[in-house]
């Protein structure tokens, strides 16, 4: 038998899911076999992975015999669904969903940040929501060197975030638009292209959606942080495939800029792009496809009487880093 693993890809046709077929043919992950796992409504479509059709196959609880990693990316209720018959098969599933993020004994794994967490794992491991490992693979480094205390965001989250369905009414929406067509929004609240909605997962009786508040608890989990104070607004914006976050941060130690940039500038996973006066800042458009985030417009916080303030702009491939790539990595700590 060759060497390698027994990958299964779960929600294998999803935007998520074909980019984890492409990542671990990029990445060359040692797999010896694939399972390209979708609803019924796939079955028998191919996709390529090294130049080889595979055939896709309806999910069963049978599935996943014989798999080392599966990788989930079909939604939370299908998460669901299927953890005990994962487990049960003694595969370990990487799971993109948010149905298990906060459980006690599910590590959050960003393998920039706390790969050691992936070890503790029950046969499960979670991906963090898309925004937060983004904005860690910038954070983190600097709560290492400067302790972070609080921290304030703003999202600029692209259609991605709601899945193939979502890319395609937008770029629909936008022919419409041009075309002085009506539109019907589906997998947005309203109406996305040429418009923001504020308005990312359901609203909590706090005012503010659950999306937010993944950024407070996934981030406090994931830095060992319970004291974090995190606040975010999040917002749908008509870019395809990449989230952007401004985030102004407040350190328990003074920090300048250039010393954030020179922290950054070693950290894995980040690349600095701050050079205003050449206008060099973080885009979507050049972060998408790319596996690093890119960080920039790093500037000492003017509203505050001493140096512990910060403001930075990120951005980050949403299907990439913020899924794909973070269910990838944490799949290679095992290797
Ligand atoms: P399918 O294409 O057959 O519907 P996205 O997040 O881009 O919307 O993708 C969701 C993914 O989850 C797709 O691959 C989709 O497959 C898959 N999926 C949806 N429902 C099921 C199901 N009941 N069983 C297995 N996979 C499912």
């Amino acid at each position: 038998m060759s060497q390698g693993f027994n990958v299964a890809v779960a929600g294998a046709t999803g935007a998520v899911g074909v980019e984890m077929v492409k990542t671990l043919e990029k990445r060359n992950f040692p797999v010896r076999s694939l399972k390209l796992l979708a609803s019924s409504r796939s079955a028998g479509k191919t996709a390529k992975f090294h130049g080889t059709d595979v055939v896709i196959e309806e999910m069963t609880p049978e599935s996943f015999k014989g798999v080392d990693f599966a990788l989930f990316s079909a939604g939370s209720d299908i998460s669901r669904d299927y953890r005990a018959a994962v487990v049960k098969s003694g595969a370990l599933m990487i799971d993109n969903s948010s149905a298990f993020r906060m459980e006690n004994d599910v590590p959050l794994v960003v393998p920039e940040v706390n790969p050691e967490d992936a070890r503790l794992h029950h046969g499960v491991i979670a991906n963090p929501n898309c925004t937060t490992i983004i904005m860690l693979v910038a954070v983190a480094p600097l709560h290492r060197a400067k302790k972070l205390i609080r921290l304030v965001a703003a999202t600029y989250q692209a259609a991605s975030g709601a899945g193939a369905k979502g890319m395609a009414e937008l770029a629909e929406q936008t022919r419409q638009l041009l075309n002085g067509e009506a539109v019907h929004p589906a997998a947005f609240a309203h109406q996305l292209g040429f418009n923001l909605i504020p308005h990312i997962d359901s609203f909590q009786e706090n005012g503010y959606t659950k999306e937010e508040l993944k950024m407070l608890n996934e981030s406090r989990k994931i830095l060992h942080a319970p004291e974090l104070m995190v606040s975010c607004t999040s917002v749908r914006v008509p870019i395809l495939r990449a989230h952007s976050e401004s985030l102004n941060m407040e350190f328990a130690e003074e920090v300048t800029p250039e010393e954030v940039r020179a922290i950054l500038s070693k950290s894995p996973g980040v690349i600095v792009m701050d050079d205003p006066a050449q206008k060099i800042y973080p885009m979507p458009k050049d972060a998408t496809e790319q596996y690093d985030v890119l960080a920039g417009r790093i500037r000492q916080d003017i509203s505050r009487h001493d140096k512990r303030g910060i403001d930075m702009f990120v951005s980050g491939d949403q299907v990439l880093k913020g899924a794909a790539l973070n269910a990838v990595q944490i799949a290679e700590l095992f290797v």
